[in-house]
């Protein structure tokens, strides 16, 4: 007790140094008694805001800071710091003083959600504090080791630098090529902020636990995180790094936090998703542009994996990046093999089946993703390599919520080795030891392979890509160009609809593609809205000739995106790499670290199919009486809902649950014809009719 009091006596004689006193009080916390706490406790928070009050006097900065200060809620020693009743309860759970971010009273900050979200006021924003930004002396090789590594990946030294030099940037890089570090290292140089805008929280968290958990000063805002925490370390300059999705923004709160803060790096992660040509555009992006130009224009750093150029001016044009150091690292994916493996005509379906199975049960060929074109079909693949004691998940955008994030967390965690998937499954998954993704189906374009692909192997360990390739499912390919199609007259009734301002929706690509040929050609401007919603408003122009030929021009580019797969799938004698590497317009040689690509290397690793003819299935047991069956058939038909009745479960299927009489879902899922999407569609129902037949 007595040591306690002499160090907050410290702190007071001279606050301006009291900080390592405050430090060794802290580590003393815990060997006072609980009432020694209780008393020390309103001395111990004066004294941390004596400290916090010392520094931001710092004669250094004063100036500017007290500017800040100024418009600071917080500023000064709170007096509801003194009041406080009883000890903060988080003093006895961390075994310390309370520690200076908790120790504030921050005032309630509204939970923000992006649904609250009202519309774009962006003259509201307050004017940020402008000072010079402090320049990193650091060589971006001093940086690596603050991140435990030790050799730059190509493009990430250039990237570095172009921040580290205060200059614009747009990083184009392959997926899993290393993006995150092109901005991470710049924000260890510097005691300046540095803002993150990523689309997904999940990659956010991702992150900041990572830097965190090295000890660095990293901070996010998401619902449902300790957002008042987060604010307080960007005001008290703590925190150096911070993630936000876009609709953050548009919380004053955090918009006043910022304006505390010299910015030295504004940085959009996932920047295609600011273009609405693409599967992944998010409205919210649109905010960005204001956002930039609010903070005073700070250096941005704009990063990618997509690749179409097109893409890339529209990023660097919608986030008015100044004259940008263009960093495009190689495409080379050196720890990849590429396998096409054709599956046409009689039985291909069985031996495609078959070669999938035999693929994924080949231990070093897990944890796998396997991609599918349709719903439907990750589903009936989620179950047949269950059936085949290959335990999978499905995932698909039309699952509820919380089953995808079940799925999504199984395959994160190691308990679900394979997830079969849409490409709804994709943008934030950094599971760094995938060792194989394959694609059922077709993709749309080489690029979508490439991106899908590229996430084997993010760890740099050796990983497969494989396409099963049928020439049979490029009707599919060509089904969903001609559904997407727009035409001149749709683009009018989409503007004639809209007289005045209006939230829509844009759910699927063919609403993406009529509001992109909208905007582009200048018949309506696009802003974000609530929820995830994008604000059309009309100009009153329409130019039917601009219409018409940004019509075409979309039609166009999906139908190169088709010949480029179409290529890549049918063309066997050219290096799948080199095939990959120039389509990206990446003129370096191909630097495989191991096994190159099916027609480098026979794919000799794929276990020789035979699939004998289709027998009835063979069922061990007893004949099912009729009488048995017919409960489960009325019950089949009526879960079928006017599908056919094998989609729900065949008529083997149902003779078997009648043999077994299973009682949980572990015991259904041992009958054969039962797997995961079938439990999670029927289990309840089935189980429940099972119980009352008893
Ligand atoms: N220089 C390096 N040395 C070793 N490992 C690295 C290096 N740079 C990045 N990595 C690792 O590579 C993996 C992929 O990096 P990162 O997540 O930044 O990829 P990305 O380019 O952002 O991909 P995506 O497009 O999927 O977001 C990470 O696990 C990261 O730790
Ligand atoms: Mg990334
Ligand atoms: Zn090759």
């Amino acid at each position: 007790m007595n040591r306690a009091l002499d160090l907050l006596a410290t702190v007071f004689a001279d606050p301006a140094r009291g900080a390592g006193a405050l430090d060794d009080l802290r580590e003393r916390w815990h060997e006072l008694a609980p009432e020694e706490r209780e008393a020390l406790t309103p001395l111990a928070k004066l004294a941390a805001e004596r400290v916090r009050a010392a520094r931001r006097g710092d004669p250094a900065t004063g100036a500017q800071l007290a500017l800040g200060d100024a418009s600071d809620p917080h500023a000064g020693p709170p007096s509801h710091a003194h009041s406080h009743a009883g000890p903060p309860s988080h003093a006895d759970d961390h075994g310390g003083p309370p520690s200076e971010p908790d120790d504030y009273e921050t005032p309630p900050i509204e939970a923000y959600e992006a649904d609250d979200y009202a519309g774009p006021p962006s003259d509201a924003y307050e004017a940020p504090l402008r000072r010079e930004r402090t320049v990193p002396h650091q060589a971006p090789e001093e940086l690596l080791e603050l991140l435990g590594l030790t050799t730059f990946r190509p493009g990430q030294r250039e990237a570095v630098q172009a921040a580290l030099d205060g200059r614009d940037a747009l990083v184009v890089m392959p997926t899993g090529g290393g993006k995150s570090l092109c901005y991470q290292l710049p924000a260890l140089a510097t005691d300046d902020l540095t803002v993150v805008v990523s689309p997904l929280i999940a990659l956010m968290r991702d992150q900041c636990a990572r830097l965190t958990d090295l000890g660095h000063p990293a901070v996010m805002l998401a619902s449902g995180e300790d957002n008042a925490g987060a604010l307080e370390q960007i005001r008290t300059q703590r925190a150096t790094i911070v993630f936000a999705a876009p609709e953050r923004f548009a919380s004053p709160q955090f918009r006043a936090a910022l304006a505390q803060r010299t910015i030295a790096l504004f940085v959009v992660d996932e920047a295609h998703c600011v273009s609405e040509w693409g599967h992944d555009f998010r409205p919210d992006y649109l905010r960005l542009t204001a956002i930039i130009k609010d903070l005073g224009h700070p250096p941005t750093m704009a990063c990618t994996a997509t690749a179409t150029p097109k893409v890339a001016e529209e990023i660097v044009a919608r986030l008015g990046l100044r004259d940008p150091e263009r960093v495009r690292s190689g495409f080379d994916r050196p720890n990849l093999s590429f396998d096409v493996l054709p599956f046409d005509g009689e039985g291909s379906v069985a031996r495609k089946r078959a070669t999938l199975v035999a693929g994924l049960n080949q231990p070093e060929n897990r944890p796998a993703i396997v991609y599918c074109g349709t719903r439907k079909s990750t589903e009936e693949t989620a179950a047949l390599l269950t059936q085949e004691g290959l335990p999978a998940v499905a995932y698909h955008a039309g699952l509820p919520a919380d089953q995808r994030t079940r799925a999504q967390d199984a395959f994160m965690r190691g308990e679900a080795d394979v997830v079969v998937a849409t490409n709804a499954f994709g943008m934030g998954v950094d599971k760094a030891d995938v060792r194989s993704v394959w694609h059922w189906a077709l993709p749309s374009s080489l690029e979508a392979y490439y991106q899908e692909a590229g996430r084997a192997g993010r760890d740099g360990d050796p990983a497969k890509a494989v396409l099963l390739a049928s020439r049979a499912d490029l009707g599919r390919l060509v089904r969903f160009i001609r559904e997407a199609e727009v035409t001149v007259d749709q683009v009018e009734r989409l503007t004639s609809r809209i007289q005045e301002p209006t939230e829509l929706d844009p759910s699927d690509d063919r609403d993406r593609i009529l509001l992109a040929v909208a905007e582009r050609a200048h018949a309506v401007t696009l802003a974000p809205g609530a929820g995830g919603r994008v604000r059309v408003s009309p100009t009153g122009q329409v130019d039917r000739a601009a219409i018409a030929r940004l019509c075409r021009a979309a039609t166009d580019r999906r139908w190169q995106s088709y010949r480029s797969i179409e290529h890549y799938a049918a063309t066997g004698d050219r290096c799948r790499r080199r095939q990959l590497l120039d389509h990206f317009g990446d003129p370096s040689p191909g630097r495989p670290l191991g096994r190159c690509c099916d027609v480098h290397d026979p794919p000799t690793w794929v276990p020789p199919i035979t699939v004998t003819k289709k027998h009835a299935p063979v069922e061990d047991g007893p004949p099912v009486p009729d009488e048995q069956l017919a409960p489960l058939k009325a019950w089949r038909k009526e879960r079928a809902e006017g599908k056919p009745a094998y989609t729900v479960a065949n008529d083997a299927t149902l003779r078997e649950i009648v043999r077994r009489q299973p009682r949980t879902e572990q015991e259904l899922l041992q009958i054969k014809g039962i797997g995961a999407s079938f439990v999670a569609k029927h289990a309840d129902s089935l189980l429940e009719l099972l119980d009352t037949a008893q």
